[in-house]
Parts: C-alpha cells; structure tokens; sequence
C-alpha cells in the first residue's frame, strides 16, 4: 500500500535512500572499499566498445553512464534509444558489450533490441529490476537494481538504483582498464556509499520544493538545462514533468540553447539548472546569466559553494541547495529535486499523479 503518503510516486521518491542501500549492498564492499560485481560475460580490460539501449527514463540513466565509462574507464560508449537502435542496424564490434537497461524487464522495443544484439554476437549485460523478466532470462548475466515493486508510473526509484548500478559498473571497469588506482577507486567508492545518507538530506528541501512548483504550475513551457553528466538528469526532468503535470518541457544541454532555443526564453519562463560544483561550473554559470537577462525565472539547484559563486554573478529566482558530492555521484542525488518538483507541480495541477493519462507501466508493444 502507500503507507501515509498520498500517492505511491511520493511513497517510491522518499524509499530511494532505502534502495540506493540496498543495491549498493549488492556491489559494494564497505571493509575493502572496492566494487565488487557478479560474474560478467566480458573483460572490461578488453571490451572494445560498450552499447547500451533502452526506453524513457532508463534511457537517461545509459545516457548517464556514457558520461562515467568514458570518463572514468575510457571506453568507448554508445548510447541510443532502443526504438530506434534496434532497426538502425548499426555495426557492432567483434566481442563488444551491449547493456539493455529496464524497470519492468519486459519493453518491447528494449527486447527486440537485445535479440538483435545477441543475433550479432554481443555479450548481453541487463540491469533490470524484475529478476524473472524477459530481458533478465534473455541476458548472459544480469545486474538486479533493488528498488523493490515500482507501481507509480513515473519512475524515480528505478532509476536512481539504475544510476547507482551504473556507477558501480564504471567503477569496477576503470579498475580493470588501469585508469583509476586504489586511492581513487577507493574516493568513489566512500562516495556511492555515502549517496544513501546525502539522498535523506535532499528530501528534507521537499517542502521548499513544493512552494517553487507553484511557480511550475502556471507556466505553459519550461526548460530543463545541465551540462556534462547533468544534461541526462536535465532530460529527465523534462521528461517527469512532461507526463505527470501535461505541462510542455524540454531538457537541453545548456551549451545549445544559443544554437537556437534561448529564442523561446522572455519574462518568467522557469528554467530549471542543474548545477553542482564540478569541472564544467563556470560554463553553467554564466548559462545561467543569459537566462536570466532575458527574463528567465532561473530554478538553481547546487551546492552551497556553487550557489554563492552563481549570486555574485546574477541571482537566480530560486536557489535549492543540495550536499557537496564527488561530481561523479552527482547525478543520483540531482534526481530526487527534479521528481519533487514534477511531482508537486502535478499536484498543484490535479492531475492523476499515479497513472497519468494515456500511459501504461510497462510498454510491451512497440
Ligand atoms: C518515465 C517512464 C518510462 C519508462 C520506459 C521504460 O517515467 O517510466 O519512460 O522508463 O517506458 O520502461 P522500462 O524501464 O520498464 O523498460
């Protein structure tokens, strides 16, 4: 049941520094301060290039980890969407590694994709939340994300765990390439591990969070805008508000938007930045300046170092102030502010939160 909360969406937002523990249970070795992931069908030393494939919000979480195993591991990572993946008939590499990542385990057009993969010789690697699904059963092996049943449909609590999956994916495969050594694997590792803690203290910002999606709430378009590992989480947003409010959202690397879109930006149209302290602050930043000389009520969401750097430069509309993190970790806790506001927006707006219109929880035909 939903226990005292309203909707299960909410009930699923406030478990996730519950089965962000629990999956981390499943990788992580606290004593030696290592990942340590099942059996995989792959050398990650050797892999020559990794493909992953999915569906929605699942997809954000590839697009994600394109960012950390490239980063961190230096593999080569292709990331697309399996409705499109699975009839571009792309060449895969001999011995490559395809990823299928699935809430429900059951999307067609993710499975189709994976049978297209094995057809062409790839060792198949699920992350997927239901054990006894289609795309587990199909897959050589299978990283469970332990997020426990998801009923709302927007997913939240799948997708952090599939973030968290991911992490540790990037982690152990940096190891086995010789890219990251032990004082920093040993770095990250603390930091996965500390998510769970950080995740409680976002969810303390909910109620501040509320009051700023009243501002959501009358606005008819809203933009959604990172860079680096922060533009997926920007397309995630997008995509959150999009299917429970009804309101119309983009999520956009912050370096396009004078590619075109910063036309659409006048007075108090919200922008929602994410914006943590990392390599790329500065280019965000003054991002957000542009924004905000052209009218844009700017939505900041950063660390308190981030926040006081941005208002001496211009003051945001609002400011939501997440926990200092290791940039690497970010993306899991910038998630939760995100669902938040989607979700009070769709509150505020009357919508059926838990099963938005013209929406099934698990798409099984393509
Ligand atoms: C968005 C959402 C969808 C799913 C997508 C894939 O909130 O829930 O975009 O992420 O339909 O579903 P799974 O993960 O079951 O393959």
């Amino acid at each position: 049941g939903k226990g005292n909360f309203p909707h299960f969406m909410l009930k699923e937002i406030y478990e996730q520094p519950t089965v962000i523990g629990d999956t981390l249970a499943t990788v992580l070795n606290p004593a030696s301060q290592t990942v340590t992931l099942p059996p995989l069908p792959i050398d990650f030393a050797t892999v020559p290039r990794i493909t992953i494939s999915a569906c929605g919000t699942a997809s954000y979480a590839g697009y994600v980890a394109k960012y950390w195993l490239e980063g961190l591991a230096r593999i080569p990572v292709e990331v697309d969407i399996a409705s499109e993946f699975r009839y571009r008939g792309a060449p895969l590499p001999e011995g490559g590694l395809a990823i299928f990542v699935s809430q429900s385990g059951e999307t067609a057009d993710t499975l189709e994709a994976l049978r297209f993969c094995k057809r062409e010789g790839q060792h198949i690697l699920s992350i997927v939340n239901v054990p006894e699904s289609t795309i587990a059963r199909e897959s050589d092996a299978v990283i469970l994300t332990k997020a426990g049943p998801e009923i709302g449909v927007a997913s939240t609590k799948a997708f952090t765990t599939q973030l968290t999956v991911f992490a540790s994916i990037a982690i152990a495969a940096a190891r086995a390439r010789g890219t990251i050594d032990h004082k920093r694997e040993a770095e990250l590792a603390s930091a996965l591990s500390e998510v769970p803690g950080r995740a409680a203290e976002v969810l303390k910002h909910d109620e501040h969070i509320a009051e700023i999606a009243q501002t959501i709430a009358k606005a008819r378009d809203v933009f959604y805008m990172g860079r680096g590992s922060s533009f997926p989480i920007a397309m995630e947003g997008a995509l959150k508000l999009k299917e429970i409010s009804y309101i119309h959202a983009e999520g956009y690397a912050a370096g396009e938007m004078k590619h075109g879109p910063i036309a659409l930006i006048e007075d108090e149209v919200p922008i929602i930045m994410i914006a943590p302290s990392d390599a790329l602050f500065e280019k965000t930043a003054s991002n957000v300046q542009e924004m905000i000389s052209r009218g844009g009520k700017v939505i900041f969401l950063s660390d308190a170092k981030g926040i006081a750097r941005m208002k001496k430069q211009a003051v945001p509309f609002a400011c939501i102030e997440l926990p200092a993190v290791d940039p690497v970790v970010a993306p899991i806790l910038y998630s939760i502010p995100v669902q938040l506001l989607a979700y009070h927006t769709a509150v505020i707006k009357g919508t059926d939160v838990d099963q938005p219109r013209n929406l099934a929880k698990s798409v099984t035909v393509e």
